[in-house]
């Protein structure tokens, strides 16, 4: 007999750790796995709640496990893997039941995807999850992009399971298709900047200030207790306290600096730019995450060219003003591209939605979402998020520490990317004049491209062409 309310597809991690959590909430699940040898260890060692979980070996007992219209959510790399599953599943399916794909998938791919189960009378849903495997298991901020009647399916389960911030769960329906898995793309890049901002501030510390990492976490937990609060920064303060048990220096010491990334955060800027906008502090990340990469490379360089850098001028205090700054800088950028997708996609985003369901849960969850989420709820663009009286009161008294932190680094050598491109791009929004009269008249003169006059409409040319 049907009896499920939800099956998941896929036990690693996350969907273990998702299926435990709807158990714990007192859902049924039904669950299986493309490994069949994976489901039962995965029910044995959930045996507190093994009473609600219907472990399933072939995908149309799986299907049959399931109370109709059916809510099945895969949980399963991204891609190809994803339309092979389709493929298979929906033969088993009937109008009204709902797919979700709850990885990190490319947009494009989840309003395909959308498009082609809308054809069968079938739903599509793009669910963005955030928060690693513990969010999973305790707690998600949740994004979901798909159709009302999936919603309406999915709200009691996904509400239960849910982060919670003030008793607000930390899920909603912000739009069709790939609006959810847009959002978690652009949750991703803010995230890529906010980690790249903090990497650069340790290593003024670090290698600027000579401060040891157990010291540097110190401050980080302190920072960690005011207006910085949020999870990055309190993971860092933590990871920066251990020492490797087999050499014992410091654990950070030992790990190689080249970052990896799985493509949320090039995304982001890729999609940003197609729109005409520029994301430069998610950039500046990316691009950091790629050099890192190039250990060997900047190896040698370093032989070559000279790696030393000089003393970083500049006290805890300032640089937790050049942070915040940088931080209300990232998450604007992230902003504006949601802002420019809504409109391109016709998908009505809320903003302030939005930064409430970023504020438990998530990765990029900190103290400074609930502010956001008040400045957008009074009506502010979602594209001016600097220019809200209280951002832009904290950015006038920061904005002169993020000044002073760039300007040591750079004298010093210090790479700065991701702060330096935040305070490149604040200092190009806040000039009401700027220098693009020169780019459009070098346009004029080598291409007749034209240009706008100020104080007159249409379109003129400069007197080199006469
Ligand atoms: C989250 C994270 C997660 C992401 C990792 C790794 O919100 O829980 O964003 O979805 O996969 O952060 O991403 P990279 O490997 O690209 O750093």
């Amino acid at each position: 007999m049907a009896q499920a309310q939800i099956g998941i597809y896929g036990l690693g991690t996350m969907g273990s750790a998702l299926a435990l959590n709807m158990a714990e909430h007192g859902f049924d699940v039904a669950v299986t796995n493309r490994e069949t040898d994976w489901i039962a260890p995965f029910v044995e060692e959930a045996s507190a709640f093994s009473a609600r979980l219907y472990p399933k070996e072939r995908l149309t007992d799986f299907v049959a496990a399931l109370r109709t219209p059916r809510v099945i959510l895969f949980m399963i790399p991204s891609g190809a893997p994803m339309d092979a599953m389709l493929e298979e599943i929906t033969p088993l399916l009937s109008p009204g039941d709902t797919v979700i794909d709850g990885g990190n998938a490319d947009f494009h791919d989840t309003r395909r995807r959308a498009a082609q189960l809308t054809e069968r009378d079938l739903h599509f849903v793009g669910l963005g999850v955030s928060g690693g495997e513990a969010g999973a298991r305790h707690g998600p901020s949740m994004m979901l992009g798909g159709s009302r009647h999936s919603w309406a399916q999915l709200e009691p389960i996904l509400t239960s399971i849910a982060a919670t911030y003030d008793g607000t769960p930390c899920v909603a329906h912000l739009g069709p298709d790939g609006a959810g898995h847009f959002v978690k793309t652009v949750h991703n890049g803010i995230e890529y900047a906010d980690m790249q901002v903090i990497a650069e501030i340790y290593s003024l510390l670090r290698n600027g200030s000579a401060m040891p990492p157990a010291e540097i976490g110190a401050l980080f937990a302190d920072w960690d207790r005011g207006l910085l609060k949020s999870y990055l920064v309190e993971i860092t303060a933590q990871l920066l306290t251990y020492t490797d048990p087999e050499t014992g220096h410091p654990m950070v010491d030992v790990i190689k600096d080249a970052a990896g990334q799985k493509g949320t955060g090039r995304w982001t800027v890729i999609e940003a730019l197609r729109m005409g906008q520029s994301a430069s502090m998610i950039e500046a990340a990316v691009g950091a995450r790629g050099w890192s990469s190039e250990k060997d490379t900047r190896q040698r360089a370093e032989t070559l060219l000279g790696g030393a850098v000089g003393a970083f001028d500049g006290t805890p205090e300032v640089l937790a003003e050049a942070f915040l700054a940088a931080r209300i800088l990232a998450y604007a950028q992230g902003f504006r591209i949601l802002s420019a997708a809504s409109e391109e996609y016709h998908w009505s985003l809320d903003a302030a939605t939005i930064a409430r369901i970023w504020r438990a849960g998530c990765i990029i969850r900190s103290a400074l979402l609930d502010d956001i989420a008040a400045a957008f709820d009074l009506g502010l663009p979602q594209d001016e998020l600097i220019l809200s009286p209280q951002m832009a009161q904290t950015l006038s008294r920061c904005i002169p520490s993020l000044r002073q932190v760039v300007c040591s680094a750079v004298h010093g050598g210090h790479p700065v990317p991701a702060l330096s491109a935040g305070l490149a791009w604040y200092d190009s929004m806040r000039l009401g004049h700027g220098s693009a009269n020169i780019i459009q008249a070098q346009r004029d003169m080598f291409g007749h491209h034209g240009f706008e006059r100020l104080g007159r409409t249409g379109l003129h040319h400069g007197p080199w062409w006469d």
